[in-house]
C-alpha cells in the first residue's frame, strides 16, 4: 500500500503542476488578443504586491542608484554587447537599461553582472527598436497600414516580439504612431499614414501584437508609443523641425493614436524631439503630465528620445545640462536615453530642491514597475538554446510573405496589364530595386540581414527559370548615370514583357531623411520614359517609403503596383501579386500628391468658406494644378471588380448617446476571388465648429469569391459623432450627419444620412 505524500510535498507538487499548466497554456494560446480584447491588466493583488515591493526598493536605494535606474545607455550596435564602462556602471548599480544590447548570450552575460556582481541586484532592461520585425523583416509600417488589416499588423508585431524576446530583448521602441500629412517627412514610413482613425486602429493592433495580454511571457515584449507628440507636424517636413499647432489639432489629429495605445495597455511612451508651441516635448508638462497622466491615467514609464534631454540646451530652453535635467524630470520625462544630465546632476538638483524626492521616486517607481510587469525579477535570463531556432523560422517567413503581398496597393491597371499572363516565358526584369536586397527591407530593420532577402529577381528566376528572366539594373537607386540604360532597354526589347522596379534607396526615408522633392530619384523617370518608348508591354513596381510624385508614370505606365518596402520576403510577395497568385487588395493610407506644392494634402480637409468652383476664380484652388491628389487616401484596385448596393442607415434619428448602424452589400462582380476594403466616412453637416468634408469612421477588408455578396455593417456611437466645441469640450451636437459607404475617400459610393436630436 502506498503512503500518502506529506502535505508540504503535495502542495509543492500541485504548485509545480499548476505552474507548468499555466506556462503550457500561455505558450499554446493564440497570438494576439484579437480586436477589442481587454487591455493587459496585472491582477489587483499582484499590482499591490508590486507596489509594495517597489516601496521596499525605494526605501533601500541611494540617490545614485535611483538615478541609475533612470539612465539608459547605447550598447555597441553591431555586436549587441555592453561596453566595459557600461558594465562597470551596472556593477555600481548606476545603469537601469540599455538600447541596442541584444542577443541571448550578450544579454545574459550583462544580466549576470547586474544580479551577481552588483550590490543592488535589480535586473537590467534591454530595449531595442523592433519596428517591423526582429530578424524576419516584415513590410515597413506604412505598408502594413496599406493592408487595412489590423490583424496582419498584430501578427507581424507578435512574431517580431517572439524573435526579439528570444534574443534577450524586453522592450521595443514601437509602435510609432505619429500621424503626418507631410510626405516630405522621412519618418512617414514608420507610421500608419495620414489618418487619425486608421492610425488609432493600427496603434492598438501593434500594441496587442507586441505585448499580448501579458508581456511577462517569453514571447512578448513591452511596447512604446512614440513620439509623444506631434512629431509628424514638423514644419516643411524637415525632420526635428518646429511644430506650432493648435490644441484642437493636437487633440483631433495627433493624440488619438496615442490614446488608443494607452487603451490597449501600452507599457511606455517616448517623448519626441520637436517643440510644441514653444515648449519642447521632452520638457512639456502639458502633454506629459496634464494629458498623459492626469487626463488619461497612464501609469507606464516615459523615456526621452535619443539625447533629447540634453537637446533642450540647443532648443534654447535650458542653459546647461543641470537645467535640462531639471526641466525634463519635472515635466514628466523619466528615463534619459544616452545623454547623462540626470545621472550627473540629479543629486545636486535634489540637494538644491530643484527636483523633489517625490518626483525622483515617482520616476524610479515607473521603471521598476515596468521591470516587474516584464517578469524580470522572476525570470531575468533568457534561454540561450531557443534563440537560433526561433529567428527566421520558416513559419515567420511564410507570414512575412503573406503580409507583404497583403500590403501592396494596385494604383493603376489599364486594360488588365496585370496580372502577367501565365504563358510568359521571357520577362525582362529591370530597374534599380529589382535585385537590391538591402533596399527591400526599408529603414529600421532590427537585426534583419540583407542576405536573407529574396529579391524580385530571385523570385522570378525561381518561377520562370534563369533563362526566362533577363535582368538589367539600368542604374542604381540614386540613378545619377544613364550608362546602364542601354542594357536595360536591350533586355526589354528582347522579352515578352518587362517588370520595372523603381523607387527610393532605403536610406531616403526614415529618421533624418526628409526630402524637399518627392519624385523618383535621379534619372529613374528618364529610364522609365525610355522603356515606354520601346513600345513593349511593361508594368511598374514601386518600392519607396513615402508617397511619390509620379505624375508622368501615372499617365503613361500601363500598371503600377505600390509595394513599399516589403521586407525579407519582398520578391516572393511581389511575384505572388504580379503573377496573380495573390489578388492585391491594399488601399493607400496616405494621399499621393501631384506635386510637392500641394503638401500638406489629405482627404479630410475642411470645407473653407469658398470651396472650389471651376466657374468662380475666387474659390480655393491653385492656378497651376488641380486640388485633387494623384491618388487618394483609401484608393487601391483589384484584379476583380466590386459593386456596392443596398445602403441602410438605422435609425434615421437618434440621441447624442445613441448608436447608428450603417450597412451595405458588397458584391464581387468580376471573375476572380478578391479583397475589397469597404470604408465608412462621416460628415457632421452643420456644427458649431467646422468639420472635415469626410472623416473615416469604419472599415472592413473582405475576401469575396466571384459573384459572392456580403453585408458589411458598421456601428457609429458617441465617440464617432463627437466633436470638440469652441471651448474644447467633447460634445455631440444635434443636426444632420451624412455617411458614405465607399471603396476610396474620393469615390462617391453610397450616400445616406441620419439626424441627431437634441
Ligand atoms: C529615434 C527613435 C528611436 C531612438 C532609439 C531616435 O533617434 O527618434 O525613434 O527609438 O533613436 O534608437
Amino acid at each position: 500500500m502506498s503512503r500518502p505524500l506529506p502535505a508540504v510535498v503535495r502542495i509543492a507538487l500541485a504548485a509545480a503542476l499548476a505552474a507548468a499548466l499555466i506556462t503550457l497554456a500561455l505558450l499554446l494560446a493564440p497570438r494576439g488578443g484579437g480586436p477589442g480584447s481587454p487591455a493587459p491588466a496585472v491582477a489587483q493583488d499582484r499590482a499591490a504586491e508590486i507596489e509594495a515591493a517597489i516601496d521596499d526598493w525605494l526605501a533601500r536605494m541611494t540617490v545614485e542608484q535611483k538615478l541609475g535606474q533612470l539612465q539608459q545607455l547605447d550598447a555597441d550596435f553591431p555586436t549587441g554587447r555592453l561596453r566595459d564602462d557600461q558594465l562597470q556602471l551596472v556593477r555600481e548599480g548606476r545603469l537601469g537599461s540599455t538600447l541596442n544590447g541584444r542577443g541571448a548570450a550578450n544579454t545574459n552575460a550583462a544580466q549576470r553582472v547586474a544580479l551577481e556582481e552588483s550590490s543592488l541586484r535589480i535586473p537590467l532592461l534591454f530595449a531595442f527598436d523592433v519596428i517591423h520585425g526582429y530578424r524576419t523583416v516584415f513590410p515597413v509600417p506604412l505598408a502594413e497600414a496599406s493592408s487595412w488589416d489590423p490583424a496582419a499588423a498584430e501578427s507581424s508585431a507578435a512574431i517580431a516580439a517572439e524573435e526579439a524576446r528570444a534574443a534577450g530583448v524586453h522592450w521595443t521602441f514601437a509602435p510609432m504612431v505619429d500621424v503626418t500629412r507631410d510626405p516630405r517627412w522621412g519618418r512617414i514610413v514608420e507610421g500608419a499614414g495620414e489618418d487619425t482613425y486608421l492610425g488609432s486602429v493600427f496603434s492598438a493592433a501593434r500594441v496587442r501584437g507586441f505585448q499580448g495580454d501579458d508581456y511577462a511571457r517569453p514571447d512578448r515584449v513591452a511596447a512604446t508609443a512614440k513620439h509623444w507628440v506631434a512629431y509628424g507636424g514638423a514644419e516643411a517636413g524637415r525632420d526635428y523641425n518646429t511644430v506650432d499647432t493648435s490644441e484642437r489639432r493636437l487633440r483631433e489629429w495627433y493624440f488619438p493614436p496615442f490614446r488608443a495605445a494607452v487603451d490597449a495597455g501600452v507599457a511606455s511612451f517616448m517623448t519626441s524631439f520637436n517643440e510644441i508651441n514653444g515648449v519642447p516635448a521632452t520638457a512639456n508638462p502639458f502633454v506629459l503630465r496634464d494629458v498623459l497622466r492626469d487626463e488619461w491615467g497612464f501609469d507606464g514609464a516615459v523615456i526621452s528620445d535619443y539625447t533629447a534631454i540634453r537637446e533642450l540646451i540647443a532648443h534654447g530652453v535650458a542653459a546647461d545640462d543641470a537645467d535640462a535635467a531639471q526641466l525634463a524630470l519635472n515635466a514628466g520625462t523619466e528615463i534619459e536615453m544616452v545623454s547623462r544630465t540626470l545621472a550627473e546632476h540629479g543629486a545636486r538638483l535634489l540637494a538644491e530642491g530643484r527636483i523633489s524626492e517625490a518626483t525622483l521616486d515617482g520616476a524610479v517607481r515607473d521603471v521598476l514597475r515596468l521591470k516587474y510587469r516584464l517578469g524580470l525579477f522572476d525570470r531575468p535570463y533568457v534561454d540561450e538554446s531557443r534563440e537560433q531556432a526561433i529567428l527566421n523560422d520558416p513559419a515567420h517567413r511564410r507570414e512575412a510573405r503573406r503580409i507583404a503581398a497583403r500590403s501592396m496597393v494596385l494604383l493603376k491597371n489599364d486594360g488588365g496589364a496585370l496580372p502577367l499572363s501565365p504563358n510568359l516565358r521571357r520577362v525582362a526584369l529591370v530597374g534599380p530595386l529589382a535585385d537590391s536586397q538591402v533596399d527591400m527591407m526599408g529603414t529600421w530593420i532590427g537585426d534583419g540581414k540583407a542576405e536573407d532577402v529574396v529579391t524580385v529577381r530571385d523570385a522570378f528566376e525561381d518561377e520562370l527559370g534563369r533563362r526566362g528572366v533577363r535582368y538589367a539594373q539600368g542604374c542604381d537607386a540614386e540613378c545619377r548615370s544613364a550608362g546602364g540604360f542601354g542594357n536595360a532597354l536591350a533586355a526589354v526589347r528582347s522579352s515578352q514583357a518587362a517588370v520595372v522596379v523603381l523607387g527610393e534607396p532605403w536610406s531616403w526615408s526614415g529618421e533624418a531623411s526628409s526630402r524637399s522633392r518627392i519624385d523618383l530619384p535621379g534619372r529613374q523617370e528618364q529610364l522609365l520614359r525610355a522603356i515606354d518608348a520601346t513600345g513593349r508591354p511593361y508594368v511598374v513596381v514601386l518600392m519607396n517609403g513615402r508617397p511619390l510624385t509620379i505624375d508622368w508614370a501615372a499617365r503613361h505606365a500601363p500598371a503600377i503596383l505600390e509595394a513599399w518596402y516589403p521586407g525579407t520576403e519582398a520578391g516572393n510577395a511581389v511575384a505572388d501579386v504580379l503573377l496573380g497568385k495573390v489578388n492585391p487588395g491594399g488601399k493607400l493610407p496616405v494621399t499621393f500628391p501631384r506635386s510637392t506644392g500641394q503638401i500638406p494634402i489629405h482627404y479630410d480637409e475642411k470645407p473653407t468658406g469658398r470651396p472650389f468652383d471651376p466657374a468662380n476664380k475666387y474659390t480655393s484652388k491653385y492656378l497651376d494644378s488641380p486640388n485633387t491628389p494623384l491618388y487618394a487616401f483609401g484608393h487601391g484596385l483589384s484584379y476583380t471588380t466590386f459593386a456596392l448596393s443596398g445602403l441602410s442607415v438605422s435609425p434615421a434619428s437618434t440621441s447624442a448617446d445613441g448608436t447608428v448602424t450603417v450597412s451595405a452589400q458588397v458584391r464581387n462582380t468580376g471573375r476572380r476571388t478578391g479583397d475589397e476594403v469597404v470604408q465608412l466616412y462621416l460628415r457632421d453637416q452643420v456644427a458649431s465648429v467646422t468639420r472635415p468634408v469626410r472623416a473615416l469612421r469604419g472599415f472592413e477588408r473582405l475576401t469575396l469569391e466571384p459573384g459572392e455578396s456580403r453585408t458589411v455593417s458598421f456601428r457609429l456611437d458617441r465617440d464617432d459623432l463627437a466633436l470638440l466645441d469652441a471651448r474644447g469640450q467633447s460634445v455631440v451636437e444635434p443636426g444632420a450627419f451624412t455617411v458614405w459607404v465607399t471603396t476610396s475617400s474620393d469615390a462617391p459610393g453610397l450616400r445616406g444620412g441620419f439626424e441627431v436630436t437634441g
